[in-house]
């Protein structure tokens, strides 16, 4: 039996559900030899910012058991300048859907950096990265408030008409108002979620094992998180959910499908598994196979009572 593997999300079809997870595939640049782009519905590059960033001082990276990790990168980048200069042409255009991840520490600069990609033709969309903290208002996470979620993505998307997304941190009490708000202002997909904020303690040294001491926990620890904040959104819109948060199995997939997700990223798997795409995407259809199921996309939302 063939499963058909497409997706549809609003405006864009996608070969698969499969989908990078920001900051975790680099600019999209370095895969080429690696990655077989054919499992890919699309890549979402690391978060870009209006300048360059340096990021936290070293060590940025961290194992803890259970296959988690730590990653206090601190969203070290080149700058939009930098990126359209440098990283465009080695980006695998036309070898799949390519979104440009977007990063602020206000609303004026979301604009700025989606304004100046908006002069690079082949880009297919954008994903907000809105877990970082608002320095207008104190620091506070910006995904958390949904206010100013709302008017960052009603800044946006009036400044573009291509494919939105918005990324949410797990952080928040309740996550109905803040899907609520970016899908009421244009979003046309919500990536739940972004990291949860974790630590780890080297005890024969007392000393963090992160330079900045806290940094973003992700990895397989992080499922359980993930999957009631995309089965909560998808009670309370409808709007295309992309999940992301431990996914390392073809099992794993179907079960954020069930959930209600509609696109799957790929981030924390990448370090241990860089055939992760194909050997997911293989694992999706053979249950779908098991289940007499055609469509991967026919699993979105199927979860059935107990
Ligand atoms: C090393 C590393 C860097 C990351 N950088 C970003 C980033 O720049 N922007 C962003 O939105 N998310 C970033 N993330 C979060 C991932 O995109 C993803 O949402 C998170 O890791 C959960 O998925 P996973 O458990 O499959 O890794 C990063 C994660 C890791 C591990």
């Amino acid at each position: 039996m063939k499963v058909d593997t497409t997706v549809r999300m609003g405006s864009l079809e996608l070969r698969t559900p499969l989908l990078t997870g920001s900051g975790t595939f680099g600019y999209g640049d370095e895969f080429h030899t690696l990655v077989d782009y054919r499992a890919l519905g699309g890549i979402v590059t690391k978060s870009i910012s209006a300048h360059p960033r340096p990021g936290n001082p070293p060590p940025r990276i961290c194992e803890t058991p259970g296959g988690g990790i730590i990653n206090s990168i601190g969203l070290a980048n080149i700058g939009v300048d930098g990126f359209i200069a440098d990283k465009v042409s080695a980006l695998p255009i036309g070898e799949t859907r390519v979104f440009i991840s977007v990063v602020g520490d206000a609303v004026e600069e979301y604009v700025t950096v989606v304004e100046k990609l908006e002069q690079v033709d082949w880009v297919d969309g954008y994903e907000l990265n809105l877990s970082c903290p608002n320095v207008k208002q104190g620091g506070l996470d910006i995904g958390g408030d949904w206010r100013a979620v709302a008017a960052i993505v009603r800044e946006v998307r009036a400044a573009t008409g291509r494919f939105l997304a918005v990324k949410l941190t797990p952080h928040q009490p309740r996550i109905a108002p803040v899907v609520e708000a970016a899908a009421g202002e244009g979003a046309e997909a919500l990536t739940l979620t972004n990291t949860l904020v974790g630590m780890a303690v080297d005890v024969e040294r007392r000393r963090p094992l992160l330079g900045a001491v806290t940094g973003g926990y992700s990895g397989p620890p992080l499922k359980p998180v993930a999957l009631a904040m995309v089965w909560q959104a998808a009670q309370a819109v409808d709007v295309p959910i992309w999940a992301s948060g431990g996914i390392v199995t073809g099992l794993d997939g179907v079960e954020f499908l069930l959930a209600g997700a509609s696109g799957l990223q790929l981030g924390s798997v990448f370090f241990a598994d860089t055939k992760a795409p194909g050997r997911i995407l293989q694992e999706m259809c053979d249950y779908c196979e098991r289940h007499g199921i055609t469509r991967l996309a026919d699993l979105t939302g199927k979860l059935e009572p107990l």
